[in-house]
């Protein structure tokens, strides 16, 4: 059916070259004040003012939709862990007693917590819980997700979540991206991350890429975690087998995947709270997308957050998502997201909006498609309920989005959801 969205108080287009937004044209958002946009067969097919859309809309049957309100395009979250099957709700407690994010790990916590929850749960009871999780995130206005493995670390286990990712993505309103992360943590059972990124090499990587599993492979690139040459190799190996690299980087120290980032030319290199300008400089060069998590220093309690400033001054690529995870993040809405960028580091609302939709839609391959308000785009768009847009990084804690509309249909109604 055609749709008709009317009544927009303000229409952030993000209208713009088909290319991330770096520096100043990271704050274009491209607004039309009192606009009307027109969907035909899941596309932007007219918008603009109201009286030069309806001229071209005057024979044609469709359905409405009072805005009241602005339409943005939906957030894309290019950074989750969502497949586990319980909360950490004993890492938390021990973390609200003063326990740092360190300790918890040595003290029986941390992500080898969530690997035990999956490995005792079936397919039927995590995919339950995580159809419930992906409703969360189109109510909150995401409609593009990627998801990582990383909570199985062994062959049956991690394959149960990359499978479980392509059955809830056929179930779900929600365009789905899959990373494998197998080298999240070393598993029990193994003596050293050599031997374990052996054993991926030789028996995951071959069998995830031949079965078309996942797009991307990432690795936790950090003290304790898997060290900076090791990465290299298995993001370099990974490549051969057609997973493109991203990489959790400089999260809890200043580590040196920024370096590996660079040299592998990953897609993205995601935290980078303890990067400096020499990684931000190398970053740069490979044109590597910066995705800051600021949800998970926020839960984690911490008062470092990345330095946005930094890397937008430097002209690097910047984008912004969730970090959903039972460990450090267990958050699904960009809004707030959005709203700690401002807070926390020093970005502005429209830059903040920019990173969080078109940017964050390059990171995954997808802005050609969605993340940009223009003719012949998937209808992937929003509508939140404010007069403003600068109220998204404003009020905080709620969700301020009302309707979510996945190529040209309305997957969330706030109105009809109770
Ligand atoms: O991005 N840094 C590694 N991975 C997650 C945390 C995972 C967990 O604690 O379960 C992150 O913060
Ligand atoms: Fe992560």
């Amino acid at each position: 059916m055609n749709l008709l969205l009317k009544n927009i108080k303000q229409l952030l287009t993000l209208k713009g070259p088909e290319c991330p937004r770096t520096g100043k044209e990271l704050s274009d958002i491209g607004i039309i004040k009192n606009a009307l946009l027109y969907i035909e067969s899941g596309r932007i097919k007219y918008f603009g003012k109201e009286s030069e859309v309806i001229e071209k809309i005057m024979d044609k049957k469709f359905e409405e939709i009072d805005a009241d309100g602005i339409v943005m395009p939906s957030f894309v979250d290019s950074h989750t862990h969502t497949i586990f099957a319980k909360p950490r709700l004993k890492d938390f407690q021990m973390r609200t007693s003063g326990m740092s994010y360190q300790e918890i790990k040595k003290n029986g916590g941390g992500i080898n917590r969530s690997v035990e929850d999956i490995r005792n749960s079936t397919k039927e009871e995590i995919i339950g819980f995580s159809l419930k999780n992906l409703k969360r995130f189109i109510e909150c206005g995401t409609l593009s997700l990627e998801i990582k493995s990383g909570y199985g670390l062994d062959f049956e286990n991690e394959v149960k979540i990359l499978e479980i990712i392509k059955e809830i993505s056929n179930k779900s309103d929600i365009s789905i991206f899959s990373t494998f992360l197998g080298a999240h943590s070393l598993p029990p059972g193994f003596n050293s991350s050599k031997e374990y990124l052996d054993f991926l090499k030789e028996k995951l990587i071959p069998y995830v890429s031949k079965n078309k599993l996942a797009s991307y492979a990432d690795i936790f690139c950090e003290k304790g975690y898997f060290g900076v040459e090791e990465s290299m190799d298995y993001l370099e190996f990974a490549k051969k087998y057609g997973l493109k690299p991203r990489i959790h980087a400089e999260q809890l120290s200043k580590f040196g995947a920024s370096i590996v980032a660079s040299k592998v030319g990953a897609v993205s290199a995601d935290h980078l709270d303890f990067a400096d300008e020499e990684y931000i400089k190398l970053l740069k060069k490979s044109s590597t997308v910066a995705t800051f998590l600021p949800a998970s220093n926020y839960f984690l309690g911490l008062e470092k957050f990345p330095d946005a400033r930094k890397f937008i001054e430097n002209g690097n690529i910047v984008s912004l998502a969730t970090d959903f995870n039972p460990g450090t993040s267990p958050c699904w809405n960009m809004q707030f997201v959005i709203s700690l960028a401002l807070t926390h580091m020093k970005m502005k609302i429209e830059e903040a909006i920019v990173s969080a939709t078109y940017n964050s839609a390059y990171s995954l391959g997808i802005s050609d498609r969605v993340g940009m308000i223009d003719v012949e785009k998937d209808a992937d768009l929003i509508i939140m309920d404010v007069k403003d847009y600068r109220e998204i990084g404003y009020y905080f804690g709620d969700n301020l989005n009302k309707v979510s509309i996945k190529k040209g249909v309305k997957v969330y109604d706030k109105n009809s959801a109770f």
